[in-house]
């Protein structure tokens, strides 16, 4: 079976051809021009995945030597995203499976990260508790198959990613933050500074405002002392605040892990391509004897392949759509179940 998959939902066009288990295309264009504006800005993404999906679709046929006759599936992000953006992939993969009159497959881009791992030749093994770190969400699930996912914990404010992004702008590294903190926080001394980890009200929920807030106050007490924000303090800022967003992440998994004993970790996300968080997620899995899965840097971003595989296992899942599937900008999922 292959399945020709789109994703668009944000500041990456990407697609994919899946062919079974083996992925024969995924082309990923990154919007790189969003960094003159210190982030997306929803109009200008619209309008580049529009120039940019019909060459990269050409493109990924052509990698994966086949043509459009060749297509089982066409899946496509649906949501959450920007909504133009969603739009974008969502009416081009619907418009093309009609006319190759083939069956068509809205795909929810949280549970095409969620499934990630499974895009890896070590695959994890259900149940599986999921860290799901992205520029728009922050959620921890336990995943008892492809159809039953339990939220746990998402959070009360900002994303992981976002924070990332929005610290780096208070440090003056623009965006994307996360990659440009990860890189200056290497050259950040050990304990220099420490920001404090939020406690939160639910169990398994997180909080990233106070800890940006933190960081823009030690700011400003640098500044009315007259104390330049030289490169070793901003690298200094960088490292401690990796190490809170870390710290907060890991606590309320640990948690999960032990009241859930999961058989497999997963990282997942934009966020999971930092080093820092990776390291210390493995470590964690290794603590608690827990075989832990992260994905290849490739398939931590946005990527069209995680999209197709998500596809697959609704296809096996005997699971069908219309055509008549609309785009949604927040996250909700059919498969979400109860304790
Ligand atoms: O999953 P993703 O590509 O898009 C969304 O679905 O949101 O995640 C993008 C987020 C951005 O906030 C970006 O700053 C963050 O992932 N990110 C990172 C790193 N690389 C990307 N955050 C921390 N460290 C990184 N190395
Ligand atoms: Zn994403």
């Amino acid at each position: 079976m292959k399945i020709l998959a789109f994703e668009s939902s944000c500041d990456e066009t990407s697609v994919s051809i899946l062919h079974d288990d083996v992925i024969l295309a995924n082309l990923i264009s990154t919007q790189d021009f969003h960094t003159l504006y210190g982030g997306v800005v929803p109009e200008l993404s619209s309008r580049a995945h529009i120039q940019r999906i019909n060459p990269l679709l050409r493109d990924a046929l052509s990698a994966a030597k086949c043509s459009l006759e060749d297509i089982d599936i066409v899946a496509a992000t649906a949501g959450p995203g920007l909504i133009g953006a969603l739009m974008i992939g969502l009416l081009f993969a619907k418009g093309l499976a009609f006319s190759i009159n083939k069956p068509f497959i809205p795909v929810n881009h949280i549970e095409g990260h969620i499934f990630s791992p499974f895009l890896m030749a070590e695959k994890p093994k259900f149940p599986l508790l999921c860290l799901m770190v992205s520029g728009g969400h922050s959620l921890l699930f336990y995943v008892k198959s492809f159809t039953e996912l339990q939220l746990l914990g998402t959070t009360v404010d900002d994303a992981a990613g976002e924070s990332f992004d929005k610290v780096a702008k208070l440090i003056g590294l623009g965006y994307p933050g996360g990659p440009k903190i990860q890189k200056l926080a290497l050259q950040g001394k050990d304990d220099a500074l420490s920001f404090p980890v939020a406690t939160v009200k639910g169990k398994y929920d997180y909080s990233f405002s106070g800890l940006k807030t933190s960081v823009l106050r030690y700011i400003q007490k640098l500044k009315n002392s007259k104390i330049e924000l030289d490169e070793q303090t901003t690298a200094d800022i960088a490292k401690a605040f990796q190490q809170s967003v870390v710290d907060a992440l890991l606590r309320k998994t640990e948690l999960a892990i032990q009241d859930f004993a999961p058989a497999s970790l997963t990282l997942v996300g934009g966020v999971a391509a930092n080093s820092a968080l990776r390291n210390a997620f493995q470590e964690l899995g290794n603590k608690h004897s827990t075989p832990t899965y992260i994905p290849s840097l490739e398939f931590c971003g946005d990527n069209a392949a995680m999209i197709a595989f998500r596809a697959k296992t609704l296809a096996d899942a005997g699971k069908s759509f219309s055509l008549d599937y609309e785009p949604f900008p927040s996250f909700r999922s059919e498969f979400i179940v109860e304790a």
